[in-house]
């Protein structure tokens, strides 16, 4: 029996060795661990074959399964260590990564066109040395109308038909109500420029329900028409070329007086006549005037000591004509198409 059992025990270990010499991923290394040392493995059923033995007998081949048990430990962890090292540079080699490839890149964004032409405008102000002032978007009547001239029964309300608010308030149709707001909170001397969205009830190729302006203002002693023209024909020139033609042509608005427009050469046609110019060769690009005394009054700015003039102008209608751009709706649509242009 004892005999047996020894020979068992050789012949378990010349196998046990020569199929681990084979073994080669860590899922086999731990099939043999089972198969040998498991709670059914093959060691355990030679120790519980130990009880057959004579007590004189037990101790020597206790020993030897013992060493053997030793033996198939020693040489598993040694393969399992060696084969997660192997596995480990197998996988990697399997996910190496390209580091010469190149990488998935973010489409580049610009400016809108809208945003580039208002930065445009401003900076010729600002380098004029105008301040930059913003003023409410929801106004009530007195700002947007009252306190520039424009009565309840005045005429140019129709040019401005508005959005109301419930409150009795409603939407700015245009900027000029912040010359309103700068000259309640501030005494002159005063050089501004108001920038901001607008509403009015309109809807065309070249009128949209929300747009932009620019408004500006200034007042000091002593300012004077000319003071308006060296201003607007300097940013005429800056924002158009230097030698775009400009000129004043006299006009009406309620909150100035005398008022003007300007036009510049038709930058389509060069002042030839084109579609664009409806063949007068001039484009209209802003309003403007001097601050009519009822807008002093109504702000308590002494007239006797106090003069200024005040402007306005559209910022799609400026980008329109610089990048000849034919339709208004195209700023709002946000097709890439029409953005990736500028
Ligand atoms: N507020 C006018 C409009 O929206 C534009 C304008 C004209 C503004 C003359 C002014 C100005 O300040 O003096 O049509």
């Amino acid at each position: 029996m004892k005999d047996r059992l020894l020979s068992d025990i050789e012949s378990l270990k010349r196998e046990a060795m020569s199929e681990l010499a084979q073994v080669a991923d860590s899922a086999t290394v731990e099939a043999c661990r089972v198969k040998y040392l498991g709670r059914q493995g093959l060691v355990t059923f030679i120790l519980k074959s130990l009880k057959d033995l004579t007590v004189e007998e037990r101790p020597e081949v206790g020993r030897e399964i013992n060493a053997a048990k030793e033996m198939l430990e020693a040489r598993l962890a040694q393969l399992r260590d060696s084969l997660k090292k192997v596995e480990l540079d197998r996988d990697v080699a399997a996910q190496k990564l390209d580091i010469t490839l190149p990488g998935h890149c973010l489409p580049r964004g610009r400016r809108h066109p809208l945003r580039q032409t208002m930065r445009d405008v401003l900076r010729i102000f600002t380098d004029m040395g105008f301040s930059i002032h913003t003023g409410p978007e929801i106004e009530t009547d007195y700002y947007n109308f009252e306190a520039l001239g424009v009565q309840a029964d005045h005429p140019a309300r129709d040019m401005q038909d508005t959005f109301y608010v419930e409150g009795g308030y409603l939407l700015r149709t245009h900027t000029s109500p912040v010359q309103i707001h700068v000259m309640e909170n501030q005494r002159p001397p005063i050089c501004t420029v108001f920038p901001g969205a607008v509403y009015r009830r309109d809807s065309d190729v070249s009128h949209s329900p929300m747009f932009h302006q620019v408004e500006g203002l200034m007042v000091d002693s002593n300012i004077t028409m000319r003071d308006l023209k060296g201003v607007l024909s300097t940013f005429c020139r800056r924002m158009f070329g230097s030698g775009v033609g400009v000129r004043f042509r006299p006009s009406y608005f309620p909150f100035t007086e005398p008022s003007a427009e300007v036009d510049i050469q038709c930058v389509i046609c060069g002042g030839s006549g084109c579609r664009v110019c409806k063949q007068t060769g001039w484009l209209e690009i802003l309003g403007c005037g001097m601050v009519d005394p009822v807008v002093f009054e109504a702000v308590k700015i002494d007239t006797k000591k106090w003069s200024g003039f005040a402007f306005g102008m559209g910022v799609e209608r400026i980008a329109m004509l610089k990048y000849a751009i034919n339709d208004i709706r195209l700023f709002f649509e946000n097709d890439m198409r029409f953005l990736e242009q500028f």
